[in-house]
C-alpha cells in the first residue's frame, strides 16, 4: 500500500491532500516530495517527486495538480496518442498512469524532461547566450514538420477575422480581460483607428478581428502545442535537437500551424522588453524586428531580429514546400497580431507590456493590410459589415471625365486662369490608359513657385512631377499605393490669406513632398489617398515645422549606430524625440536656434567618428544637414 512521505506538502490544499492520500492506498509506491517546481505560467502546484517500491518503481517523477476540469488531462494523453511515434519519443514527456480526479482537481503524473533536471534548461535560459537562434530554428521546423509529416485536415478557407476570431475565442467577449483593458484604454472593437504608439495612427486590430473582410486564407491545420512558450520548451545541453515539449494540455491535431511559432516568439518578445526602457525607441525597434525582422535595423535588438528571421523563415520555408506559401505569410502575421492581442488580455502582466503588445497588433494589422494589398487580394474597409467590397475612386483616362472631375475640384479661380485645360492635358499624359483618375492638385516641390508642380492621385498611384509653362511634365516620381508607409497633412498659411497645406507621402525609400496645395484639394487629396491604401494620415497638429523636425529627427534616429559609438548622440536625439512628442519646446523657432542644434549635432558626430564606421557617421551628417536645409527653409517662409 502506498503513501505520501517527508515534508512540504502543505503547499496543498487540506481537501486536495486528503483526496491524494486516499488515492495513494491503491498504489503500491510511495512519493516523497523533493521540491516544487517554479516557473509555470498557471497557477497549477507541479511536484518533483521520487517514487519508490521494492524490486517494482524507483524513479523522479513531476506531479501536475490542476484545478479545471479534465479537459487539460484529455488533451494531453491525446497529445501523445495522436503524435507520430518518432515525434512523441524525442519531443513529449510521457504520462505515468492516467489522469486522477481528486475532489474537484486532477493530477496528471509523468516522465521528467530528458531523465536529468541539471542539465535540462527552459529556452528562456538561452536569451543572453548563444545559440538561441538556432534553437528557435529547429523548435519552429520540427513543431511544424516533424508533429505534421502528414496533415489530416483540409486547409480551411477563412476571413482574417475568423481566423483571429477563432485563435480569440472568448477573449473578445465584452467584459473578458482583453476588452477591459480596451477599454480602460479608449478604444473598443467598434474604433477604427487606434494611436499606433509611434505617434501615428493606425487601424484598429480588435476591428479587424470583428470584421470580415472579403480576402480568405486558406489556414494550414495539424498539431499543435497550444501554448508554446519559452518555459514549456526544454532543452538538453547544446544540441537543441533533443528539445522537450511539456505542459500540452491546450494540444489539438487541428490547430492553426501558424499560432505555436507566433506564440513563442511573442514570448520570448516578452522577455526582452523586459530589458528595455518604457517609453524607449528600442521598444518600437523591437517591435519591427519580431514583426517584420527584415525591416529592423536597429543595433539594440540585433538579437531579437536574428531570432525573429529564425521563425519566420523556417516557418516560411515549411510551408513554401506545401505549396501555401502566400497563404502563410498572411496567417503568419494574422496570428502574431492575434497573439499579441492574447498578451495583451493577460492581467498578470504589468500594464506597459500588455500596452506593447496592443501597439504590436496595431503594427502588425498594419504590416497585414500591406502585405494582402501586395498580393493582389481583394479587400473591403474593414466595416464590419460582412460582404462589403472597396468602393471604386476615379473616373475612366478621358479628356470629358477628368475636364468634370477637375471642374468640381478646383475653385474658380484655378479655373479661370486659364489653366484648367492645361492641367486635364498633363493628368492624361502622366495616367496609363487602365487607371482611374482620382484628384490633381497644383502644388510646388521644394524650391519652386506655387502652381510650377503637380500632384495626382490615380486609384494606384500618387506622382508628383514638375510643369514648365507649357504644362510639360519632368522629374516624375512615381508611388504605388502598396508602398506607402506613411501619410501626412500638414496644415499652414503661407500664401498670404489663403489656407493651404503640405501633402507628405513617404514609402520605405521615397518621399513625395507636395507643398503649398490649397487647403480643399489637400484635405480631399489626403482623404482619397486614405480610402484607398487604407492607411491614415500622421497627425501633426502642432504646425509643419516641429513635424518636420520630428520626422527628421526620427530619421536621424533609425540610422544605424555601433553600440557605445556615441551614447551621447543617442541620448540627445533621445530626448529630442520625446520632448517633440509632448510637444514640449525644444523644436526651433528661429534660424539661429536651428544653427545652434545643428552645429551641437555635428559636435557630437565629430566625437562619434573615431568610433563608428565612416559610412554611418556621414550618413548622420547629411541628416544633419538636410533637418537644417529643411528647417531653414521651412521657417524662412512660415514667416509673414
Ligand atoms: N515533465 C517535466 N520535466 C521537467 N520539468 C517539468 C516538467 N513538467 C513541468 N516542469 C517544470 O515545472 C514548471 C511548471 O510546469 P508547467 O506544466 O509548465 O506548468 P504551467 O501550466 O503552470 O505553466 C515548468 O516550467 C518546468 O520548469
Ligand atoms: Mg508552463
Amino acid at each position: 500500500m502506498g503513501q505520501r512521505l517527508g515534508e512540504g506538502w502543505e503547499t496543498l490544499p487540506p481537501e486536495l491532500l486528503d483526496a491524494y492520500d486516499r488515492w495513494h492506498l491503491s498504489t503500491g509506491y510511495d512519493t516523497t516530495l523533493v521540491r516544487w517546481l517554479e516557473g509555470g505560467m498557471s497557477e497549477a502546484p507541479v511536484a518533483l517527486v521520487a517514487q519508490f517500491e521494492p524490486h517494482v518503481t524507483s524513479r523522479q517523477a513531476v506531479l501536475k495538480f490542476m484545478r479545471d476540469g479534465p479537459e487539460a488531462a484529455r488533451r494531453t494523453r491525446r497529445a501523445l496518442d495522436h503524435s507520430p511515434a518518432e515525434f512523441r519519443a524525442a519531443h513529449l514527456v510521457e504520462l505515468i498512469g492516467e489522469a486522477v480526479p481528486l475532489d474537484g482537481w486532477w493530477m496528471i503524473q509523468m516522465e521528467i524532461a530528458g531523465g536529468d533536471r541539471s542539465t535540462v534548461r527552459p529556452l528562456l535560459d538561452l536569451l543572453h547566450r548563444g545559440g538561441l537562434t538556432g534553437a528557435c530554428a529547429v523548435v519552429t521546423e520540427s513543431v511544424l514538420g516533424g508533429w505534421n509529416p502528414a496533415l489530416a485536415h483540409r486547409p480551411l478557407r477563412m476571413t482574417a477575422g475568423a481566423y483571429l476570431r477563432s485563435l480569440l475565442g472568448d477573449r473578445l467577449r465584452p467584459g473578458s480581460a482583453l476588452s477591459r483593458w480596451a477599454a480602460a484604454n479608449g478604444t473598443a472593437a467598434t474604433v477604427r483607428w487606434v494611436p499606433d504608439g509611434d505617434g501615428g495612427q493606425g487601424l484598429n486590430p480588435l476591428a479587424l478581428a470583428s470584421g470580415d473582410e472579403s480576402i480568405s486564407l486558406l489556414v494550414q491545420r495539424g498539431r499543435a502545442h497550444g501554448d508554446l512558450n519559452v518555459r514549456n520548451v526544454l532543452l538538453r545541453g547544446d544540441d537543441p535537437r533533443g528539445f522537450r515539449l511539456i505542459d500540452f494540455g491546450d494540444f489539438a491535431d487541428d490547430a492553426p500551424l501558424a499560432r505555436d511559432p507566433a506564440h513563442l516568439l511573442l514570448s520570448l518578445a516578452r522577455e526582452w522588453l523586459g530589458d528595455l526602457a518604457v517609453g524607449s525607441s528600442a521598444r518600437h525597434a523591437l517591435m519591427v524586428a519580431v514583426v517584420t525582422p527584415g525591416k529592423s535595423q536597429a543595433a539594440s535588438v540585433a538579437g531579437a531580429k536574428e531570432a525573429g528571421e529564425a521563425f519566420h523563415d523556417t516557418a516560411q520555408r515549411w510551408a513554401d514546400g506545401t505549396g501555401f506559401g502566400e497563404h502563410w505569410r498572411l496567417q503568419a502575421l494574422l496570428s502574431l497580431i492575434g497573439c499579441a492581442l492574447i498578451f495583451t488580455g493577460r492581467a498578470r502582466l504589468p500594464d506597459d507590456v500588455r500596452r506593447w503588445f496592443f501597439d504590436l497588433a496595431v503594427y502588425g494589422t498594419r504590416e497585414y493590410r500591406r502585405l494582402a494589398r501586395d498580393l493582389g487580394e481583394p479587400q473591403a474597409p474593414m466595416s464590419g459589415r460582412p460582404g462589403t467590397s472597396r468602393p471604386e475612386l476615379g473616373v475612366p483616362r478621358s479628356r470629358a471625365e477628368i475636364d468634370a472631375q477637375l471642374t468640381k475640384q478646383m475653385p474658380f479661380m484655378q479655373r479661370t486662369m486659364g489653366n484648367k485645360n492645361g492641367l486635364v492635358g498633363t493628368a492624361l499624359e502622366l495616367l496609363d490608359e487602365r487607371e482611374r483618375f482620382v484628384c490633381l492638385a497644383p502644388c510646388r516641390i521644394r524650391g519652386g513657385t506655387p502652381g510650377s508642380a503637380v500632384i495626382l492621385v490615380s486609384d494606384r498611384y500618387v506622382r508628383t512631377a514638375e510643369l514648365d509653362t507649357q504644362y510639360q511634365t519632368s522629374g516624375v516620381t512615381r508611388v504605388a499605393h502598396g508602398e506607402i508607409r506613411e501619410l501626412c497633412l500638414y496644415p499652414d498659411r503661407r500664401l498670404g490669406l489663403l489656407d493651404t497645406a503640405d501633402v507628405r507621402v513617404a514609402t520605405d525609400t521615397i518621399e513625395l513632398l507636395a507643398r503649398g496645395l490649397l487647403r480643399n484639394q489637400a484635405e480631399f487629396l489626403v482623404a482619397s489617398l486614405e480610402k484607398l491604401t487604407g492607411l491614415r494620415r500622421r497627425e501633426a497638429e502642432d504646425g509643419s515645422v516641429a513635424a518636420a523636425w520630428r520626422d527628421l529627427v526620427d530619421a536621424l534616429r533609425d540610422t544605424r549606430f555601433e553600440d557605445g559609438m556615441s551614447g551621447d548622440l543617442a541620448a540627445g536625439i533621445e530626448s529630442l524625440r520625446t520632448a517633440l512628442r509632448r510637444r514640449r519646446p525644444p523644436h526651433p523657432r528661429n534660424p539661429d536656434e536651428v544653427e545652434g542644434l545643428v552645429r551641437h549635432l555635428n559636435e557630437i558626430l565629430s566625437g562619434a567618428a573615431s568610433h563608428a564606421p565612416p559610412e554611418q557617421v556621414s550618413a548622420a551628417r547629411s541628416s544633419a544637414r538636410l533637418i537644417r536645409g529643411r528647417l531653414l527653409d521651412l521657417l524662412t517662409e512660415a514667416r509673414p
